[in-house]
């Protein structure tokens, strides 16, 4: 199985991947947890351009090389060889963030998008993709708070409240395209709540004990 988390930031999805992590680790599932972008060496230099708060003149087309570099090598080297091996791959973003963040958001490039996440994916699609919704100030207010107290805010998370509106909405039009593949959760239920949703998603697919 191939399960991707998405939404816009904020949305909680690193709380849930952990919770949903502990859930197949109870079931001796055999999984590999990873993120885009930087789930492999290269792609952690490749990150840190992508993120850094002083890459303002930043290109659209180079962050859009950048992304594309990050998951062709993330494929390869861990995502193909992983599934390939009959395990569980949990993925923080993936193809659709491209899709969203670069093509719809920014309303380009559509048709080049679909070619090169065609090319990096190799082939892997994901069974399903849980999509954590949620308003865009409910998202940007969690990622100000987690400035205060932890990290500071990323490039794409100083973008405006206009910008992650888009995002949102973006990511919701592509899961009404894709209305097999997507699960949509109210990201703005209590954390525990939303973990209960995705499980019962899930436990169709689990195995039976
Ligand atoms: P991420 O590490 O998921 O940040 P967070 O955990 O704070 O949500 O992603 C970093 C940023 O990269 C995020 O703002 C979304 C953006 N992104 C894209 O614009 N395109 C992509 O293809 C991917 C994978 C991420």
């Amino acid at each position: 199985m191939f399960i991707t988390f998405e939404g816009i930031d904020g949305c909680g999805k690193s709380i849930q991947i952990s919770k949903f992590r502990a859930i197949l680790k109870e079931q001796g599932i055999p999984l590999v947890v990873t993120s885009e972008p930087g789930g492999t060496k290269i792609g952690k230099a490749i990150r840190n351009i992508l993120l850094n708060v002083h890459n303002t003149d930043m290109a659209n087309l180079t962050e859009l090389f950048l992304y594309l570099a990050d998951r062709a090598q993330h494929v390869s080297e861990v995502i193909k060889p992983a599934l390939d091996a009959g395990k569980w791959v949990i993925c923080d973003r993936y193809y659709d963030a491209t899709t969203v963040y670069q093509g719809i958001a920014l309303g380009q490039h559509e048709k080049l998008i679909a070619q090169l996440n065609h090319e990096a994916c190799l082939g892997c699609e994901p069974d399903i993709t849980f999509l954590l919704d949620c308003p865009a100030e409910v998202g940007l207010k969690r990622t100000e708070k987690r400035e205060k107290t932890d990290k500071k805010r990323d490039r794409f998370e100083r973008k405006s409240l206009d910008f992650h509106v888009k995002i949102r909405y973006g990511y919701l039009a592509l899961a009404h395209k894709h209305k097999d593949r997507f699960k949509i959760i109210d990201a703005t239920l209590h954390e525990d709540h939303v973990a209960r949703k995705i499980r019962e998603i899930i436990s169709p697919y689990l195995p039976v004990v």
